[in-house]
């Protein structure tokens, strides 16, 4: 018998999909994360988070076959992240995450990923406040 994983249980590629463009068409027009990424590369991005989350969850290993290791911390030096940047992009991925329905994403796999995102946060933040 095949193993499940996180990413297969909630729908696979299309959740992720969805997950990281419902987070990207609010940062779009967020003031204090939009000046952080990318203006001319927003779908660059979004590819990018979503190859990270979708391996993450045991989905194909894109990010690493694409970008190489994660190391998240040293790729988020350059941007100024202090406790409100790392709150506002909580704020934006969850209201994404409300955005899919319960049958697609149970609360029990909802819990297991809002976690992740909120422990990496915190990790993230690299300026005092
Ligand atoms: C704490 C607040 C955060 C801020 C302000 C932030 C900001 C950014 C910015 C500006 C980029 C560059 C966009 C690009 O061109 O790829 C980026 C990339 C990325 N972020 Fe974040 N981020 C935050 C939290 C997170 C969290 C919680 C995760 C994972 C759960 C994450 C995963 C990633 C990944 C995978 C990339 C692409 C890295 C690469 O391929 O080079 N970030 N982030």
């Amino acid at each position: 018998m095949q193993t499940s994983s996180v990413y297969d249980a909630i729908g696979g590629e299309e959740t992720f999909r969805r997950l990281v463009a419902g987070f990207y068409a609010r940062v779009r027009n967020d003031d204090i994360l939009a000046p952080m990424y990318p203006a001319e590369d927003f779908d660059g991005a979004a590819q990018r988070l979503q190859w990270f989350l979708a391996q993450y969850w045991g989905g194909p290993a894109e990010f690493n076959a694409n970008r190489g290791a994660p190391r998240l911390r040293m790729r988020h030096v350059h941007f100024p992240i202090d406790s409100a940047a790392a709150q506002r992009w909580l704020d934006l991925m969850g209201a994404s995450l409300d955005d899919i329905d319960e049958e697609t994403i149970p609360p029990a796999y909802r819990a297991m990923i809002w976690d992740h995102m909120q422990r990496v946060a915190a990790m993230l933040i690299n300026r005092p406040d």
